[in-house]
């Protein structure tokens, strides 16, 4: 399902004193089956785009183009239950979303409410957990006697639970552990693989960002500041650092590297594997047998 967003603004409380306008202009057109890292400094409109990828959010000027539907502004948009189907949002924290006595419910709340027979949501609820690599026997416990991590992975459950063709995730591993994140970055990794699921991440890991998605917004101030694929933001980190961002670890060392041996590798690397190679052929062209 391919999303557009063309010339999108959003003012917060319009019409009123406290009206705040939180993105201008922004075009991003998200085919079907990409990944995608949207970063930005705090503040800078990364959240507020997620929430009209799946019309939380509803544009004050320009218009969203989700799959056949459109959602223009200055207009009545109706029917976007099966928008919200579609496209599944993981917030930050969405374990804070968890309310029901048992896992399980849970995980069905969300298919029973767009209609789900009780028998496939019990099964769409297993299938989920073990997605998220939690055993089945944590289905009857409150959600409430989980730890953090587990937690987070049962809300991630209830969202892979409504089968959605597009996911949604607004820093989902802020506050894990490291091996925790990783486990989580992979998961979401394998379901964008596996099922073509298109994926739209916000993150503040340059090293995510560079890993992980085929296309990359810089935000800036609620407007685009940059779109490309990893290769093309990385290979001028110039622009990056002065808005202020960071590049990825395997990236600086590259640059490190060049500036001290006046020597350039040829294309940015960006990963641990893809540099290793570059610098071996860097140093066998170097040393004459
Ligand atoms: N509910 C709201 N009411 C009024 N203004 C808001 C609201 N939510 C966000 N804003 C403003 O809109 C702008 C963009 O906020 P947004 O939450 O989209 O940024 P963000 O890039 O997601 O930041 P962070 O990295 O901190 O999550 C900010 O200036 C913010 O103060
Ligand atoms: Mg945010």
């Amino acid at each position: 399902m391919d999303i557009s967003l063309e010339k999108v603004e959003y003012r917060y409380q319009a019409n009123t004193p406290f009206e705040r306008l939180a993105i201008a202009d922004v075009s991003i057109h998200i085919p079907s089956g990409t990944y995608l890292a949207l970063i930005g400094h705090t503040g800078s409109g990364k959240s507020t785009v997620l929430q009209h990828l799946n019309a939380l959010l509803q544009p004050t000027e320009g218009t969203v183009k989700i799959g056949d539907y459109q959602i223009k502004s200055h207009q009545k948009n109706k029917n976007l239950k099966p928008v919200r189907k579609k496209v599944g949002i993981v917030f930050q924290f969405p374990e804070h979303q968890l309310f029901e006595e048992t896992v399980e419910k849970d995980i069905m709340f969300g298919p029973m409410n767009f209609g789900v027979s009780e028998a496939e949501a019990k099964e769409r609820a297993r299938v989920s957990l073990t997605q998220v690599g939690l055993e089945e026997d944590i289905l009857e416990k409150s959600p409430f006697d989980l730890s953090g991590g587990q937690m987070r992975r049962v809300a991630i459950a209830g969202v892979l639970a409504m089968d959605p063709d597009v996911i949604v995730l607004d820093e989902p591993t802020a506050g894990l552990d490291p091996r925790g994140r990783k486990e989580i970055m992979d998961m979401f990794y394998s379901l964008h693989k596996e099922r073509q699921l298109s994926t739209i991440l916000v993150t503040h890991s340059m090293e995510d960002a560079a890993r992980y998605a085929d296309q990359i917004v810089i935000m800036q101030q609620g407007r685009v500041a940059k779109q490309g694929t990893p290769e093309e933001i990385f290979s001028s980190p110039e622009d990056l650092l002065k808005m202020g961002l960071d590049v990825p670890d395997v990236v600086r060392f590259q640059l490190n590297l060049e500036k001290r041996t006046g020597r350039k590798l040829g294309k940015i690397c960006l990963t641990i594997d893809e540099l290793a190679a570059s610098v071996a052929e860097m140093v066998s062209g170097g040393v004459r047998p």
